[in-house]
């Protein structure tokens, strides 16, 4: 798809999605091209006052550092463990509405946040929906800079093939000071099975699978925005 389009397609999505906030909300703030598009929107509305008493709860600190420069008040999981929305982004959604996330490195945060979220909206264009996770992307798993290399050999031991992100030269470095590895497993069956056997290992602090987190998922493609929801 060329680059264009998809932007649009994003915007299509997040505005879709910003729209669903009301006043008084505490929101998760996404992290990514797609959930950007939202916090922009969010920022809009509060500002021309058709939102007002609204607070964001950043998923990484660059979607923190967007949404001081966009004047959205902030807030903390300490201030409000709970939150009523948070829209965030995906790099593959199955029919299930499983996830693979961390295509940008902030999958540990947002799913913290996710996790103490009543509502979690996916906003993605429809290049992301799949018919099985891990058809297009590598499963984001961040691991402690320690002894890296062991859980990569774990990885290929589960039949991944592991990627260190690298930034040029060097690793990429999450906003806990952590590492990731790419782990390439093809389409994956049960996915469910797999997250539960990542959670086991010492060393990994968080893997890209997002198992029934979401009900809600908006999708932008040609023909225009789809509200999917599941009960
Ligand atoms: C950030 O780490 C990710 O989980 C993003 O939400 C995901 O990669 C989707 O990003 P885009 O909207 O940029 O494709």
């Amino acid at each position: 798809m060329p680059a264009m389009n998809a932007d649009v397609l994003k915007r299509q999505a997040g505005e879709f999605a910003a729209n669903l906030v009301e006043s008084g909300m505490i929101v998760g703030l996404g992290s990514g091209s797609t959930a950007i598009f939202a916090t922009r929107r969010i920022a809009q509305r509060l500002h021309s006052g058709e939102l007002a008493k609204v607070h964001g709860l950043p998923t990484s600190l660059a979607t923190e550092a967007a949404a001081n420069e966009l004047g959205i008040p902030l807030t903390t999981l300490a201030q409000h463990p709970r939150l009523d929305i948070t829209i965030d982004g995906a790099d593959e959604v199955d029919p299930d509405f499983n996830l693979i996330k961390g295509g940008g490195g902030a999958h540990l945060r947002e799913k913290i946040v996710a996790q103490a979220t009543e509502r979690l909206v996916i906003v993605a264009d429809d290049s992301k929906l799949v018919d099985q996770l891990g058809t297009t992307w590598a499963i984001p798993i961040e691991v402690i800079p320690f002894g890296w290399e062991s859980q990569a050999a774990y990885l290929e031991s589960l039949g991944a093939t592991p990627r260190l992100r690298m930034v040029g030269d060097a690793p990429f470095t999450t906003d806990q000071g952590n590492r990731i590895l790419d782990a390439d497993f093809g389409p994956i069956t049960d996915p469910a099975s797999l997250a539960r056997q990542l959670e086991s290992r010492a060393g990994i602090v968080e893997h890209g699978l997002f198992i029934g987190m979401t009900r809600d998922v908006v999708v932008a493609g040609k023909s225009g925005v789809r509200h999917l929801r599941r009960i």
